[in-house]
C-alpha cells in the first residue's frame, strides 16, 4: 500500500513536483523555523536535500543536518552531509540525533511501523520527532479526475500510528484552499507531480475547470 517510488529513473517527476503547488506555504521553511539551535538533525528520505537548503536559507541554526534516502540519483544532488539507506534500518548507534524530520516519506511504506521504532531509536532522550503527510481527501477540487492514493502513513491514520511509538504527539492539521492553478498546463504539472502519468495527465487536465483553487490538507506531528 505505499506510494510507488520512481526517484532513481524519474528524477524529474519530483523536481516538477517542487514547483507544482503554486501558491502553498514553504512547509521546510516552516520545518527549518522548528529545528533547535546546535541541534543534530536527521532528515529521512531527504531527496535532494531540500530541507538542507531550507535552513541555509532561513539561516538557523542546527549543528548538523544529516539526510539519509534510498534513491542514489536523488542523493547525488544533495549538498551533503547525507547518507544511502533505508529509514527501516539507521546506520547510526542509539540516540544519535536531537531531531528525526520525516517529510512525505513514510507514506511509501508498506508498514511505517519499524520506521517509526527506529526514528525514536536514533533520537535522545526526549529528542523531536517532525513528520509531515498528505490526507487522503487532499485536493478535493480534483476528485473527478484524480485521488490520492490510499497509503499506510496518510494524515488519517498517521497520529495513531506515531502514538504507539512516542508518548508525547502534538498534531497541527492543515485545510486550506492554497494552491492556484492559472491554467490547464498547470492542471497537468499538478498530475504529474502526484504520479499520473503525462498523457493521462494530459487529457485529464482538459476536463478540469481553470484556474482552480485546491484545498490542501494534511498535517505536521511533532512527537517527543
Ligand atoms: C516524496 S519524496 C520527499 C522528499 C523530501 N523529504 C521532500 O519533502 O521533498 C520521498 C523520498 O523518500 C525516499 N524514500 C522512500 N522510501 C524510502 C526508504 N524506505 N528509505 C529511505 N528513503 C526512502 C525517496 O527516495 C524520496 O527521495
Amino acid at each position: 500500500m505505499g506510494i510507488p517510488r520512481d526517484y532513481d529513473d524519474n528524477p524529474e517527476r519530483y523536481r516538477r513536483g517542487m514547483t507544482a503547488s503554486p501558491g502553498a506555504p514553504d512547509l521546510y521553511a516552516l520545518l527549518a523555523a522548528e529545528l533547535p539551535d546546535g541541534a543534530a538533525v536527521l532528515d529521512l528520505g531527504c531527496a535532494e536535500g531540500v530541507l538542507s537548503h531550507a535552513v541555509t536559507a532561513r539561516g538557523s541554526a542546527p549543528r548538523l543536518v544529516v539526510g539519509l534516502d534510498r534513491s542514489a540519483t536523488m542523493l547525488r544532488a544533495h549538498p551533503g552531509p547525507a547518507v544511502r539507506g533505508c529509514v527501516t534500518a539507521l546506520p547510526f548507534g542509539d540516540g544519535s540525533f536531537d531531531v528525526v524530520v520525516a517529510v512525505n516519506c513514510l507514506c511509501h511504506l508498506g508498514d511505517p511501523r519499524p520506521a517509526l521504532r527506529e526514528a525514536r531509536r536514533v533520537l535522545v532522550e526526549g529528542g523531536l520527532f517532525l513528520a509531515a503527510t498528505i490526507a487522503h481527501t487532499d485536493s478535493p477540487e480534483l476528485a473527478a479526475v484524480w485521488r490520492p492514493a490510499r497509503t499506510a502513513f496518510d494524515a488519517e491514520q498517521a497520529p495513531e500510528l506515531v502514538r504507539a511509538v512516542f508518548p508525547d504527539v502534538e498534531i497541527r492539521p492543515w485545510d486550506a484552499p492554497l494552491v492556484r492553478l492559472p491554467d490547464t498546463r498547470a492542471v497537468r504539472d499538478y498530475l504529474v507531480a502526484r504520479l499520473m502519468p503525462p498523457t493521462e495527465a494530459e487529457i485529464s487536465a482538459r476536463w478540469v475547470e481553470v484556474p482552480l483553487t485546491v484545498t490542501k490538507r494534511g498535517a505536521l506531528i511533532l512527537a517527543r
